[in-house]
């Protein structure tokens, strides 16, 4: 395995940022780079029992040798993104591609009225409208913004050339297939495409290059903001079965219904997906939590796992049984 794309098969909120983790210390990462929107982004990986809440830098930071790289097509906030390196410590290990564009507090302020906020239920953290000045020729792009200047780095340039030397490489996606721009059911989407041709789009590799797409779905799912929800639950049943959920970017809770094949199955076309994480199985089945094999989980959790892959086609080969970076079952060869 060298180049690896991980993407959310449902609304986003699958858990990537903790199968990012794990995938850079277990294949020891020399890149993860990522791509989709931006700060709407909110991935959580806990690390030696310490949790972080990443919005900006990849999740790679888990493993001290990995470069973690911010591909051109992200859209970046100065503040945020600055802050993480200081939360996680990779001052010396972390870039951003030069045509990243800028997020002003006019963008965030255009994020926070109207129908963006009324109609969308955005994140509010002024994506959007920052690519809607990306797609108007007028917005700022990192290489203006001196603040950034000791970051700033040849993205798609570096990632390819890791590749070159058969590194391992992984692209963070961001979001979830059902909320892309152009898969999900417009105008309940975010502001670009997050799918797998995108990731390799924002960071600059060619699809030629990729070896897996890892397709990440939570064994329930989860949705935040406006739009159809299918088989959603109340917050009261919600509650009862542990799927409530808090937004990690703007506290909202999560909308939740059950694990959807169909979705599941349409998300692994449109994504070329080789392979299928499913994470949280220790919510639908407590008794999995930290479960490290597969041969220790009970009959029912196994007959789950099986009709995934049945009904969606493709291996299940990593399983996520807890929030932390090795709480995982990694049937991989
Ligand atoms: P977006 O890019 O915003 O879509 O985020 P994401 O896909 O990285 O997911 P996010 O971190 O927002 O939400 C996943 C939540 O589940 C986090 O709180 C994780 O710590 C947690 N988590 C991830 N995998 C597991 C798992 O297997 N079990 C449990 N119990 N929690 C998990
Ligand atoms: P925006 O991306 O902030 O413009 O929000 C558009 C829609 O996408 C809203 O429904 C948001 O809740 C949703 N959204 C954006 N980013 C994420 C994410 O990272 N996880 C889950 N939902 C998201
Ligand atoms: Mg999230």
């Amino acid at each position: 395995m060298s180049c690896t794309i991980v993407v959310d098969g449902f609304f986003g909120d699958g858990g990537k940022g903790k199968i990012v983790s794990y995938l850079a210390v277990a294949d020891d990462a020399a890149v993860v780079a990522r791509g989709g929107v931006g700060p709407n982004a909110g991935h959580t990986v806990v690390k030696n029992g310490v949790k972080y809440k990443l919005r900006m830098v990849p999740c790679g930071f888990v493993n001290d040798r990995t470069l973690q790289l911010i591909g051109p097509g992200v859209v970046v906030n100065p503040e945020v993104f600055l802050k993480e390196i200081e939360d996680t410590d990779i001052a010396d290990r972390v870039g951003l591609d030069p045509q990243c564009a800028i997020i002003e507090q006019k963008h965030i302020d255009e994020d926070r009225r109207g129908h963006l906020k009324e109609k969308i239920g955005t994140t509010g953290t002024g994506t959007g409208p920052c690519n809607a000045d990306r797609a108007l020729r007028v917005a700022k792009m990192a290489h203006e913004i001196p603040e950034l200047a000791p970051y700033i780095k040849d993205v798609p340039l570096l990632v390819n050339e890791a590749l070159d030397k058969g590194e391992n490489v992984i692209l963070e996606g961001t979001q979830g297939t059902y909320i892309s721009l152009y898969h999900g059911g417009y105008p309940y989407v975010t502001s670009n495409d997050v799918c797998s041709a995108a990731i390799c789009s924002d960071v600059g590799v060619g699809p030629t290059r990729v070896d897996e797409v890892v397709l990440v779905c939570k064994a329930y799912v989860t949705r935040v903001g406006e739009g159809p929800l299918e088989g959603e639950i109340s917050h009261e049943e919600a509650k009862k079965r542990g799927w409530d959920e808090y937004g990690t970017v703007t506290g909202r809770q999560r909308r939740a219904a059950p694990f959807n094949y169909a979705l599941a199955k349409r998300a692994v076309m449109i994504n070329g997906a080789t392979q299928i994480a499913v994470t949280k199985l220790d919510i639908l089945y407590p008794v999995c939590a930290g479960k490290n094999s597969y041969d220790d989980l009970p009959d029912e959790a196994k007959a789950f796992l099986a009709e995934v892959e049945e009904k969606v086609g493709l291996p299940v080969t990593l399983v996520g049984t807890g929030p932390g970076v090795r709480e995982i079952i990694d049937r991989r060869d």
